[in-house]
């Protein structure tokens, strides 16, 4: 992964890598919301290995809407390597980057290794917030983990 072909930059169309969207996200109306605000970036290695939406919360905040990598690319770090680039994109003009996922096995330890630590929990986000149920590692999504890390 450590090589020369990796490439971080803005993408301005969007949609065009949806199935990541969604792999993140998987309720399109949800995406919606953040998704024309957002700044979103796209991580090439050999082909688009990963992307993330980021938007702007107010009060020197940045908030991590979405991050996906390709599913045969995950767990070579690629999405640490966004995580890095964000930290360093954003340092100096931001003084926290924060995530929120549901409580799950396959979302929490990606950001505790990427140096976030939870500070809240949003109570039934997923229930008051998405059309249908959400299951992620067999398990039913409820409550949203907020996890952040100074820039
Ligand atoms: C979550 C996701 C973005 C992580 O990206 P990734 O490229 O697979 O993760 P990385 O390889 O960069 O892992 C970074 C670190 O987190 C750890 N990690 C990642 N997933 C983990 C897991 N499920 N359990 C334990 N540790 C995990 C890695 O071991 C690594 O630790 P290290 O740096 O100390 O060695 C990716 O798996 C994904 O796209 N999942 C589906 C979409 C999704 O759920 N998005 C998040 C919505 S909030």
């Amino acid at each position: 992964m450590e090589t020369a072909l990796v490439r971080i930059y803005k993408e301005l169309d969007k949609w065009k890598h949806r199935h990541l969207l969604l792999l993140a996200d998987e309720q399109e109306s949800m995406v919606e919301k953040y998704l024309a605000s957002g700044t979103m970036y796209v991580l090439e290695d050999s082909g688009v290995k990963a992307e993330c939406v980021v938007t702007d919360e107010g009060n020197h905040v940045l908030e991590i809407k979405n991050i996906a990598v390709m599913p045969k690319s995950q767990g070579y770090g690629y999405g640490k390597k966004l995580i890095g680039f964000l930290v360093k994109q954003y340092a100096g003009n931001y003084d926290y980057i924060q995530g929120g996922t549901g409580d799950s096995p396959l979302t929490i330890p990606f950001y505790e290794h990427c140096g976030f630590t939870r500070y809240d929990v949003r109570k039934n986000f997923f229930l008051d917030n998405y059309d249908h149920v959400i299951v992620e590692g067999g398990k039913q999504l409820v409550d949203m983990v907020l996890l952040h890390r100074k820039i």
